[in-house]
């Protein structure tokens, strides 16, 4: 029983000088003063928009962007772009046990709701056969169907519908 404790006393003691070094180095390291950015908050030449803002600064939060809810069909920019979803979606749950979507765009709902039913191609599975109800890989609407808000894209973008360029290719006008 002796025994045991002093092979355990020594282990204890063996271990404290690893512990110190581990502790003193781990202090030293955090001492030494970490430059993330210099003055012009650039980092090799990249400029780094949090590096006047530490942790402890409220920074206020940008303002949330206002959903287009009013019912308008966007124009789609090729022929089987999934059109945008022009209501509000909010709070709409797709899962295993319901699809809210459905409740308005199925075939069997359109009537009570007016909505544009499915289009075919969301009742045909893989194989192109067409089935009774909406295809599995058609179930998730909004893998497909976005909603829009009023922000500006932080990217520009210059796509070009099929028509201009048709215009540029015969040297028309865009
Ligand atoms: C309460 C009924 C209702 C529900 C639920 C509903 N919609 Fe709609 N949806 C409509 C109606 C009505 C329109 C026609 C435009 C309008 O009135 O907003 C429409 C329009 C659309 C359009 C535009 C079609 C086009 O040709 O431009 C898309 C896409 C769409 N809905 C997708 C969805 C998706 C995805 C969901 C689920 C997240 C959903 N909708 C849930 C009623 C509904
Ligand atoms: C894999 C992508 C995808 C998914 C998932 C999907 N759609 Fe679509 N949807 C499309 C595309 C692409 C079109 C346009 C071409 C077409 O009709 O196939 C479309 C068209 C539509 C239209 C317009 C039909 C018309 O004739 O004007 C409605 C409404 C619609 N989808 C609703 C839904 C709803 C509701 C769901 C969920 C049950 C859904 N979609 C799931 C891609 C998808």
């Amino acid at each position: 029983m002796k025994t045991r404790f002093l092979i355990a006393a020594l282990a204890l003691l063996a271990g404290i000088p690893a512990m110190t070094i581990g502790v003193t180095s781990g202090v030293v390291a955090a001492d030494k003063p970490v430059v993330i950015a210099d003055a012009t908050g650039t980092v090799g030449g990249i400029k780094v928009p949090s590096a006047n803002h530490p942790i402890t600064t409220d920074v206020p939060a940008e303002a949330t962007h206002r959903e287009i809810t009013d019912d308008q069909k966007r124009v789609r920019n090729y022929a089987d772009q999934p059109p945008l979803i022009p209501h509000a979606i909010r709070d709409y749950q797709i899962d295993l046990n319901i699809n809210k979507c459905l409740t308005c765009h199925d075939r069997r709902n359109t009537a009570g709701s007016q909505a544009p039913m499915l289009s075919v191609t969301h009742f045909q599975d893989r194989d192109g056969q067409t089935l009774g109800t909406v295809a599995a890989r058609r179930y998730f609407c909004t893998q497909c169907h976005v909603p829009q808000t009023d922000a500006q894209p932080i990217v520009p973008n210059s796509f070009q519908d099929f028509d201009s360029v048709l215009g540029h290719a015969q040297g028309g006008q865009k």
